[in-house]
């Protein structure tokens, strides 16, 4: 078990554009952690670096405190599982024992070994299988179980889902979560599906174009992103992102003005700026209300799960308003924008407000 330390890390695997960027982080001791960004952000690479089969072009690694980042994959006791699962041509049982055979241990603990890790990720009935023939979901347990078997002391799951089976999908995270919390090694799980992060991890680090951005619990993503992108990344739909221009205590958005609270602070001299606020956070209403704005309803998606979605056009903007209530097209609907729930970000998309 480790606490892992990532310590201005940059990568380029060419001259131009790194891949990663000074990127630091701190994955505590026994803890499950995801990344998630879009495709091409840097998330494996990351992985290969803490694993060690990428040595990086700038920056440290620590396992506690030890200095790895020179030490090779063999040395540093990771386990690392892949998108495609990868078996050997041979039986179950022997794609286990595998890693055992040089060891020098006592046969009989070897093959008790064996027989525990198959139970852990749901293999003893397929021992004698034949382990290529096994559907995708069986063979990435087998290749779960072969690392495993190790006993590694940090555990690195890359996109391990995006090749199942969509019915084995759920039933394998809920085991690999089980494993965890069973075994406690230290777990970076990699997606670009943000349920999978949300469900899985208890701090979801965010990535894009090799930066990272946010490393934060589930919640704090979902309700203090730190950059629009973020606001943007997470929910379905995501965040609605507004830009407008400040000016006395107001956001102009050209068609609408946004009066800022007296209790939101902005740092001064702030000028273009993006407001966010999550589709389920506006307040939505069909008969007129005091204050709040005046909007035409472009159209009404439902969702199918008891709401729907109601899409407003204004001449700058497209605003998404989750609504229980049906709408009509082209009918006037008042929507407000609680202060709460309110998000600024500055004209770079990094959080302004505290
Ligand atoms: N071996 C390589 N040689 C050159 N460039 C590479 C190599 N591997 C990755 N890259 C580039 O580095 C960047 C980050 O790639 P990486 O594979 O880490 O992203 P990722 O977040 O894992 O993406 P995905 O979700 O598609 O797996 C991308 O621009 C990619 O094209
Ligand atoms: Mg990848």
């Amino acid at each position: 078990m480790a606490k892992i330390v990532l310590e201005n890390i940059t990568h380029s695997y060419n001259k131009d554009v790194p891949a990663v960027e000074d990127v630091n982080m701190v994955f505590e001791d026994q803890t499950t952690n995801a990344l998630l960004g879009p495709s091409g952000c840097g998330k494996t690479t990351i992985l290969k670096i803490i694993c060690g089969l990428l040595k990086p072009t700038k920056g440290k690694i620590y396992f506690d405190d030890e200095d790895v980042t020179g030490l090779p994959p063999e040395k540093r006791n990771v386990a690392i599982v892949f998108q495609f699962p990868v078996v050997y041509s041979m039986s179950v049982y022997d794609n286990l024992m595998f890693p055992l055979l040089n060891l020098k241990i006592p046969q009989e603990e070897k093959k008790k070994k064996v027989l525990e890790i198959a139970e852990m990720v749901g293999l003893s009935h397929v021992l004698n299988a034949h382990a290529p023939r096994l559907g995708p979901a069986e063979k990435q347990r087998v290749a779960i179980g072969r690392v495993l078997i190790r006993e590694p002391k940090v555990f690195l799951f890359d996109e391990p889902l995006s090749s199942i089976e969509p019915e084995k999908k759920a039933v394998l995270k809920t085991e690999i979560k089980k494993i965890q919390r069973k075994l406690k090694q230290t777990t970076i799980y990699v997606t670009h599906d943000q349920t999978e992060a949300l469900t899985f991890a208890e701090k979801v680090a965010i990535m894009d174009k090799g930066r990272l951005l946010q490393f934060d619990t589930v919640e704090n993503i979902y309700n203090k992103p730190a950059a629009a992108f973020i606001g943007f990344f997470i929910g379905s739909p995501g965040m609605n992102i507004i830009d407008g221009k400040v000016k006395d205590g107001s956001i102009d958005f050209g068609d609408f003005v946004f009066k800022l609270p007296k209790t939101m602070k902005l740092p001064s001299g702030l000028s273009d700026v993006k407001l966010g606020i999550r589709p389920e956070h506006v307040e939505v209403s069909t008969v007129e209300k005091s204050g709040w704005y005046k909007f035409i309803v472009d159209a009404y998606e439902p969702a199918g799960k008891g709401f729907g979605i109601i899409h407003i056009s204004t001449d700058h903007h497209d605003i998404k308003v989750r609504s229980e209530q049906m709408v009509d097209e082209y009918t006037p609907i008042w929507v407000n924008f609680p202060t709460q729930y309110i998000h600024i970000f500055d004209q770079n998309g990094m959080r302004v407000n505290v």
